[in-house]
């Protein structure tokens, strides 16, 4: 048994290695070099790409997704370009989810949002770039030698990305904070309006990183099962501690601008249910992800990690 100081260095070493593959998978897609099937690719996008998508992020779903596939002994170099795909997929929603007529920031990552270091036009294309390379990589080849598998990925990724996933929930985040007509807002919001648009923001992107992380396993019908309520549940826990952050980290820590949430009128659980039952609610989703793989072994101790670091994380 390892305790949870040794786990915690695993989990850490882990994390930088999977986050060293990806910046270096990513910067291979996003150099300037013209591929054969090319017309050209133009710098100034190509700069805006990289500037959303290099040198920064936790790297968290691509982390999941290798290591869910690890669980099926899937190398973390066959899982690679998945892994790459839902990272570019995450890139873009950041970048539009900072532009003015959405959240309005000006930092990520420590550094200027691509609208700031760009302009807007400039970022909403680098985004559709970010979004739309993500498929052409998992489609190709290298993503999986089955084409039924291949289709299987972009399948997860799709749904998991667009209207009833990252995109519907970007849409009732913004309703929920009542600033269309139509759904003016005087109360706080409903928690379970909160839950919801944030099981479709967030949670719907990281759990396919563990879905994805399943099909390339090939893991049998009851493993997915448990794998999908470990993703979900991690999901949620994961955004919520993202409102908890909000109120109690600083910019420098996070990277990004904090303590903005209430005065924007956000629907987060923080206000909806008050800042202690999110806590609570928070550790209960993280037990929850833990609960989930007991029919693992200790072959899941990676992933037990990363159900208490979505919880405890302080960036
Ligand atoms: C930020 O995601 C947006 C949310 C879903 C809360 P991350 O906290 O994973 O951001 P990076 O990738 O580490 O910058
Ligand atoms: C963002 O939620 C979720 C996305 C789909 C990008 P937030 O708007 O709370 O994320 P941050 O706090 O800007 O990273
Ligand atoms: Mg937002
Ligand atoms: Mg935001
Ligand atoms: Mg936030």
């Amino acid at each position: 048994m390892m305790t949870n100081t040794q786990a915690d260095k695993l989990f850490a070493d882990r994390l930088a290695e999977t986050a060293r593959l990806v910046e270096a998978e990513l910067g291979r897609h996003l150099d300037d070099r013209q591929r054969d099937h090319e017309i050209a690719r133009p710098a100034r996008l190509m700069a805006a790409m990289r500037h959303g998508a290099l040198g920064g992020g936790k790297r968290l779903r691509p982390f999941l997704l290798i290591e869910t596939a690890g669980l099926f002994g899937v190398s973390a170099a066959a899982a690679l370009p998945a892994a790459a795909a839902i990272e570019l997929i995450h890139c873009y929603s950041l970048i539009h989810d900072d532009l003015p007529s959405m959240d309005n920031d000006d930092l990520r990552r420590g550094q200027p949002t691509v609208h700031r270091a760009f302009d807007e036009a400039t970022a909403i294309l680098a985004g559709d770039g970010l979004l739309t390379l993500a498929f052409e990589v998992l489609a190709e080849p290298a993503s999986s030698p089955d084409p039924a598998i291949r289709a299987e990925l972009v399948l997860a990724l799709a749904r998991a990305s667009g209207l009833a996933g990252m995109v519907g929930g970007q849409m009732l985040d913004l309703e929920a904070e009542g600033r269309f007509a139509e759904v003016r807002r005087t109360a706080p919001p409903w928690p379970g309006d909160v839950r919801r648009l944030q099981a479709m923001k967030t949670g719907a992107l990281l759990a396919a990183a563990v879905d994805m992380g399943a099909v390339l396993g090939k893991a049998s019908r009851g493993q997915r099962l448990s794998l999908s309520t470990f993703g979900q549940s991690l999901g949620a826990c994961f955004q919520v501690a993202d409102d908890i952050l909000d109120v109690e980290a600083s910019a420098e820590a996070m990277g990004k601008a904090t303590a903005k949430d209430a005065d924007a009128g956000k629907a987060t659980l923080v206000a909806a249910i008050g800042l202690e039952a999110a806590r609570q609610e928070r550790d209960r989703l993280s037990a929850d992800a833990a609960g989930a793989l007991r029919r693992f072994g200790p072959e899941a101790d990676i992933l037990r990690v990363a159900a208490r670091f979505a919880a405890e994380r302080t960036s």
